[in-house]
């Protein structure tokens, strides 16, 4: 694998402030043939062209790295972790517990006790809902999310409210997709206990001011959950500079395994937390009088793991780093302003989410046809992008809308797949004319 790396700063840079606001954009310098070389599944043909896989925000595609790690575990490193004297489960567990370090690292979070891995962004939302939530709020209290949010950080968050009679409360966003900072500071206020949001948008690409709304939020009294999902596999993320007290991400989404994903949090927090799930490993003892817990992360990871999942992400990871995060965002970057100016070509063609700062995904409505059908023959055309409400119908509501086609781009796309994306919508508007 060669990618050329080139750390100056592009002018894009100056405008993006800090050091701690990741997605910061460096000049593109990725070897884009070399990074695709390195993914076994994009050399193949679909429907009898070449595959154009523009659906990186539902799922990315694994480089050999990933697979091959995963082939090793299975081939010569396969037991139970934690809890066998033999050679294979010392191997296992090393590795599990070595991939945690790599997460840190990812991270740079301060102690591996803060991460534990989950099942996804998901399950880590979930657990922090349950553990953290149940245990702090109560009647009368208050959470704080986004309009812009995925179902996955709003749901959780509502059954909680529910169960607890606390109240949910949504800070709106504006014509762009942008959330309205003012009025998100607004509804900050002492009952609230939680507020959650998103890195960036799944739907419509917004990256959010999260430093900026990480502080006014604590300035509240509140702890913050980031939904890092979209944020992962695009920024540099420095959880201790940001200061939030939970990010969340899936190793999916960032080139690693289905099945698994982290979850950070602050040590002092997780410790005071209660556990979410009992059974194996999350123990010290038990008896049917009493059980102690073990002590952090463990605490939280009830059950056999996913081992394979685990070591698979932190080849994800190293896989990542080794090309590197600036290079991959300046890159995704270029694909992003080169993708929307070209689909700004297009008659009918209206993007929704036009925020200041995206991430590398375009959502867009093609008048007078349904974007199942836009999906649909451009699959004819080998070109996989998703279409729907993206797991985030509360802002298609907002735009009025009940779907759209959506594009994201990955470190392995090129500008020449943006014009096959092109030529393949206006044959769509050809089908329909
Ligand atoms: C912003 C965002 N949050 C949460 C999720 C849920 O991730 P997972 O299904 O991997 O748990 C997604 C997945 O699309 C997402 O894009």
């Amino acid at each position: 694998m060669s990618a050329i790396h080139n750390d100056e700063r592009g002018t894009m840079n100056e405008e993006r402030g800090g050091v701690a606001s990741s997605f910061i954009v460096h000049r593109s310098s990725l070897d884009v043939q070399a990074v695709r070389a390195n993914f076994p599944i994009l050399k193949q043909q679909v429907r009898g062209k070449r595959l154009v896989y523009l659906d990186n925000a539902a799922t990315t595609q694994k480089p050999q790295a990933v697979i091959d790690r995963i082939v090793r575990y299975y081939t010569q490193e396969n037991s139970n972790v934690h809890r066998g004297v033999h050679y294979l489960s010392e191997v296992a567990t090393a590795a599990y517990e070595n991939a945690r370090t790599t997460v840190k690292r990812f991270l740079n979070a301060r102690d591996e006790k803060e991460i534990v891995f989950t099942r996804g962004t998901t399950e880590a939302i979930n657990l922090v809902a349950q553990s953290y939530g149940r245990a702090n709020v109560g009647e009368g209290d208050e959470v704080l999310i986004t309009a812009i949010e995925h179902h996955s950080n709003i749901v959780p968050w509502q059954m909680l409210c529910r169960e607890k009679g606390a109240t949910l409360k949504v800070a709106p966003v504006n014509d762009a997709g942008e959330v309205i900072v003012e009025e998100f500071a607004r509804l900050l206020n002492e009952r609230t206990r939680i507020v959650a949001f998103g890195h960036a948008s799944n739907a419509l690409g917004t990256i959010n001011p999260i430093e900026r709304m990480i502080a006014l939020a604590h300035d509240a009294g509140a702890v913050v959950v980031i939904d890092g999902a979209q944020g992962a596999p695009h920024a540099t993320i420095d959880v201790q500079q940001l200061d939030c007290d939970f990010y969340a991400f899936s190793g999916h989404k960032v080139y690693g395994p289905t099945g698994i994903g982290v979850l950070y949090g602050k040590q002092s927090i997780l410790e005071a937390m209660p556990p979410w799930q009992g059974g194996g490993d999350m123990i010290l003892s038990v008896s049917f009088e009493k059980t102690t817990y073990n002590e952090l992360p463990y605490k939280f990871e009830a059950g056999t793991p996913n081992i394979e999942g685990v070591v698979g992400l932190a080849a994800a990871l190293d896989y990542v780093t080794s090309i590197g995060i600036d290079s991959i965002t300046a890159h995704e970057q270029e694909l992003l302003a080169y993708a929307t100016r070209r689909l700004q070509e297009i008659d009918g063609l209206r993007i929704i989410g036009t925020a200041a700062q995206k991430a590398s995904v375009i959502s867009f409505t093609l008048a007078g046809v349904h974007p199942h059908d836009i999906g649909t023959i451009l699959d004819q055309e080998g070109i996989a992008i998703r279409t729907g409400h993206h797991c985030a119908q509360p802002i298609m509501m907002r735009f009025n809308i009940p779907a759209t086609g959506r594009a994201s781009f990955g470190m392995y796309n090129t500008l020449e797949e943006a014009d096959v994306l092109v030529d393949g919508l206006r044959k769509v508007i050809e089908v329909f004319r």
